[in-house]
């Protein structure tokens, strides 16, 4: 027995929206209208398919790239060593070899010397060197020498009954060569109210 075609009578397209019907696809009288999506979309949405075949073979195949998890656990990890290598630095001296006759130059080694004058020099030098109960750091009169070495012994083994501390037990070789190095950056540069001279000129050779 044939069947009869009972979409063969409706109209192929829509008088609403003169859109065309998808053919034979009709039910409880609602039809579907023929309308393709635009070419970008489609693009997209197979650009998008690729993309996760990519992806997936790059991540979980192959496995030549770390996943976020990864990635995040190795920038913790970095950064812990990172730190233990600073405190470590810090605690029983560097880790790279530093020349200790020539002063620092790198910003974060006179940043460290900084610190170290500002929470422990600046009672006696004042905040910029320009001296009170001990002597001006800034100009070129010294009373123990203005080469760098003479500033590192005079540090360390203090002037104790001029009152000038002896630090060596109180700071770290790596440290007291920060400081000296910091010391030798006020050079030259006049503080306000700078007090009188003392000692002997130093020129740098
Ligand atoms: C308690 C006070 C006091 C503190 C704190 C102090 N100093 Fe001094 N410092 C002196 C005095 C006083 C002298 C001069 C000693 C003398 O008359 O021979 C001196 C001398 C010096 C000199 C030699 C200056 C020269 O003319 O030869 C240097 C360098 C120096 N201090 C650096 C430091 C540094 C760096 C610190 C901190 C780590 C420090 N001082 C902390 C009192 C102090």
């Amino acid at each position: 027995m044939e069947e009869k075609d009972i979409h063969k009578d409706l109209p192929e397209i829509d008088l609403l929206t003169n859109d065309k019907f998808v053919p034979h696809h009709e039910f409880d009288g609602i039809r579907e209208l023929a309308n393709n999506p635009p070419w970008w979309l489609t693009f997209i949405f197979i650009f998008t398919i690729m993309w996760g075949y990519v992806y997936f073979a790059k991540y979980h195949i192959y496995k030549d790239a770390p996943l976020q998890e990864e990635e995040y656990a190795q920038e913790m990890a970095a950064l812990v060593a990172e730190e233990e290598v600073t405190t470590l630095a810090d605690a029983s001296g560097p880790i790279v070899e530093v020349d200790m006759t020539i002063p620092l130059v790198d910003e974060a080694g006179l940043a460290k010397g900084a610190k170290i004058f500002s929470s422990n020099c600046v009672v006696c030098h004042l905040a910029q060197g320009q001296g009170s109960i001990g002597p001006n750091l800034t100009d070129d009169y010294w009373l123990h020498g203005g080469s760098f070495g003479d500033i590192q012994k005079t540090i360390t083994n203090g002037v104790v009954e001029k009152g000038m501390i002896s630090w060596k037990t109180q700071l770290s070789a790596v440290q007291i060569h920060q400081v000296a190095s910091y010391v030798t950056t006020l050079h030259g540069t006049n503080p306000p109210n700078p007090k009188a001279p003392q000692g002997e000129k130093y020129v740098a050779k």
